[in-house]
């Protein structure tokens, strides 16, 4: 095993990188991770008072949405294997893991009248045994699955959904913040708003998108200001895991530069320029009064936030959680402004499909790491940064993963580089994911995993790939070779 990674990690040192990551280790406090949801892994859907999601529903009643018809009912069975999975952790040798809280499990209706006392007690157990192993738990408070009820509300269009969280978050503060210091309020804001609502039919696009970002907003400033009451006792840390691909320019044309920044600004900056500089990015202010005004609106289609909470949401992250998994081509759209509005005119940049053959997508993934990290070095004065997901897929079972653990090798190098060469602050990596799982509309068609789950097995077997080998020896060696 280690003889293969010594082979791939030279292979593609030597390729992709102009910088001696061989010669590095890793700080002694950076940590290596792992990352799940609980939508994806758990199953025991409708057990111990647990109470229906919006996940629950779109699989239930929707169906449509996943392309092999499956739902998260088992998964991988997680809720019931935590004994498993944590003696796994411990094979890949993970400093932390990064797990999410299903709020049904706690608030079965999402209302604060009802808790389920199982749902509390199966998370305690989770987190004392994470501690018991010596794995510390990075807890997201929302990754998607909220209740059903508060869905049939306007879900992310319901201003109230800042305070439903917030009391949400406030109890698992209470329950588990002396144990817990590693908090992320919402998981991928952009995709939440951007992605999800993509598929939506009926809905004002150009609108929707902002209203919900301007509630993910309200959402985790409430979360951080509930937060601020254990703060002194709890020393824990809370960010948001924010989401975005590298973006190159297609062309060395001012034009196609220039709409890779702006990209930059409308995925990234929309939720991560209020929550360090206090407000939305200045390019996305002018361009959509601009582009509302043209399109005969009488106000601009962003709505603002209010002084107070810009206020509150300025410097309201402890570090930049980072999910990012792709490079796109952007070129310029030259400004075309079209009568109907749309998030993707808003941007004024077309993304183009490189069609790259594998490891020169892995390659190209690897530096556009880099090129990411040095930019949120540059816009938000060098902050810490943690990769809180970041994974390799493939659409069919494969043990003998080479491709990913040759992706894994390729990224370790230029975390190396951007640590010592670039001097970015970045303090942790976590894998995209622990185990193969339900990957939302790809079912279990789309693998992610460092484990492979039998899906068609009713004790859902685990089995480590390659790269789970891969990835445990750059852990405890912390070092590529
Ligand atoms: C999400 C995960 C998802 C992964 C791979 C991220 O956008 O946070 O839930 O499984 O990407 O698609």
């Amino acid at each position: 095993m280690e003889l293969t990674i010594f082979i791939i990690a030279f292979c593609y040192i030597q390729r992709t990188l102009c910088f001696d990551a061989t010669l590095y280790k890793f700080p002694n406090d950076f940590s290596f991770g792992v990352a799940t949801s609980a939508y994806q892994i758990e199953g025991a859907w409708n057990v111990s008072g647990k109470g229906y999601s919006y996940w629950d529903y779109i699989t239930h009643e929707v169906k449509v949405v996943v392309e092999d018809g499956s739902t998260g009912d088992v998964a991988c069975d997680s809720y019931h294997k935590t004994d498993v999975d944590i003696a796994l952790l411990k094979r890949l040798g993970v400093n932390h893991y990064r797990f999410s809280i299903a709020w049904t499990r706690i608030y079965p209706t999402g209302m604060i009248n009802n808790i389920s006392r199982d749902g509390i007690a199966y998370y305690d157990n989770l987190i004392n045994k994470l501690l018991d192993a010596g794995i510390k738990p990075w807890v997201t408070i929302y990754h998607w699955d909220h209740p059903y009820g508060i869905q049939r509300l306007g879900g992310w269009f319901q201003p109230k959904m800042a305070d439903y969280i917030a009391d949400y978050a406030d109890l698992l503060f209470k329950l588990y913040g002396d144990r817990v210091k590693t908090w992320i309020t919402i998981n991928e804001p952009y995709s939440l708003c951007v992605n999800a609502i993509n598929v939506m039919a009926y809905i004002p696009k150009g609108f929707a998108e902002y209203m919900c970002g301007q509630n993910v907003l309200r959402a985790h400033v409430a979360i951080w200001r509930v937060y601020q009451k254990y703060r002194s006792t709890q020393n824990g840390k809370l960010s948001m895991a924010f989401n975005v691909q590298a973006h190159f320019p297609a062309t060395d044309s001012p034009a196609d530069i220039e709409a890779a920044e702006r990209l930059n600004q409308f995925a990234f900056g929309w939720f991560v320029n209020p929550v360090v500089h206090g407000n939305y990015p200045k390019v996305m202010i002018d361009t959509i009064a601009s582009y509302s005004e043209k399109q005969g609106f009488k106000e601009s289609r962003l709505p603002p936030l209010s002084p107070e909470d810009l206020a509150d949401l300025k410097g309201s992250c402890d570090f930049i959680g980072l999910n990012t998994y792709d490079v796109y081509l952007v070129s310029s759209n030259n400004g075309t402004v079209d009568v109907n509005p749309s998030y993707s005119n808003d941007c004024g940049a077309n993304i183009i499909d490189p069609n790259w053959n594998v490891s020169y997508a892995i390659h190209m993934k690897a530096k556009g790491l880099g090129v990411l990290l040095n930019w949120i070095k540059k816009n938000y004065n060098n902050p810490e940064v943690r990769i809180t997901e970041q994974g390799y897929w493939e659409d069919a079972r494969n043990v003998f993963d080479f491709d990913r653990s040759a992706y894994i090798v390729a990224n370790t190098a230029q975390m190396l580089k951007s640590i010592y060469k670039d001097k970015v602050n970045l303090t942790a990596y976590s894998y995209w994911s622990f185990m193969d799982n339900f990957e939302w509309n790809k079912g279990y068609i789309r693998k992610y995993g460092l484990i492979d789950v039998d899906f068609k097995d009713p004790t859902r077997k685990r089995r480590l790939k390659l790269s789970a080998g891969t990835f445990s020896t750059i852990a405890s060696n912390r070092k590529l070779i």
